[in-house]
């Protein structure tokens, strides 16, 4: 298939690590329903998966380089993200800080959970920080309070109209900036 018309490659980053986290229920729920759509090619990449550093290093160990290589080839990016004290969790910025220019000029949409706000602090703060690497936010996000009763007893989010909308709202944001930013850095180095 032509670069032109290939499926967007987008990769859902799952933010939370932390033992005993919901998050990879909610991340994979999400990824399924992504990847029904044909325009997408949907790829995870679960922070859990990766031994990081606990400290920064000088050199980049294997797991930071083999994280920013995912990024490098994903084209556009969906973090889902928990809300821990009004913003995003510690594991999430660390990976997010191994790589810079790979996020460059890619749109970012945002999948948030939260008990009571639905991680709505923790996604307006992402946006900061990708405005910081000259990556793109989509303004629609999908936002799931796991208090409200609309999660089962694993906080897999049930299926709801008003959720599959959001779903297809953000995607087809996510969709646009993708193919239009893939041809614009195709036809042009970034101005960074
Ligand atoms: C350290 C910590 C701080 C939290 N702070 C908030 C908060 O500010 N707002 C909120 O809605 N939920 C908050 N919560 C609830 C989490 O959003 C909820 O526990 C969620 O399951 C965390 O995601 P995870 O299980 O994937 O790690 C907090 C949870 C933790 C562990």
């Amino acid at each position: 298939m032509k670069e032109a018309t290939a499926p967007l490659r987008m990769a859902v980053i799952i933010g939370s690590t932390r033992e005993g986290r919901v998050g990879d229920s909610i991340g994979r729920w999400f990824a399924a329903h992504a990847a029904r759509r044909d325009d997408l090619d949907v790829s995870v990449l679960d922070l859990a998966g990766y031994t990081f550093p606990s400290t920064f290093p000088a050199v980049p160990t294997p797991a930071m380089r083999a994280f920013s290589a995912a990024v490098a080839t994903a084209e556009a990016f969906v973090v889902v993200t928990p809300e821990y004290n009004r913003s995003f969790p510690a594991s999430l910025k660390q990976a997010i800080d191994f790589a810079y220019d790979e996020w460059q000029a890619k749109p970012v949409g945002f999948v948030s959970y939260g008990a009571g706000s639905s991680g709505l602090y923790a996604m307006e703060q992402l946006r900061t920080v990708f405005i910081g690497l000259h990556a793109v936010t989509v303004r629609d996000g999908v936002g799931v309070d796991l208090l409200d009763g609309g999660v089962d007893d694993r906080c897999m989010p049930y299926d709801t109209d008003e959720r599959e909308q959001a779903i297809t709202t953000m995607l087809d944001q996510l969709l646009w900036w993708g193919l239009a930013l893939r041809t614009a850095r195709a036809a042009r180095p970034f101005a960074s």
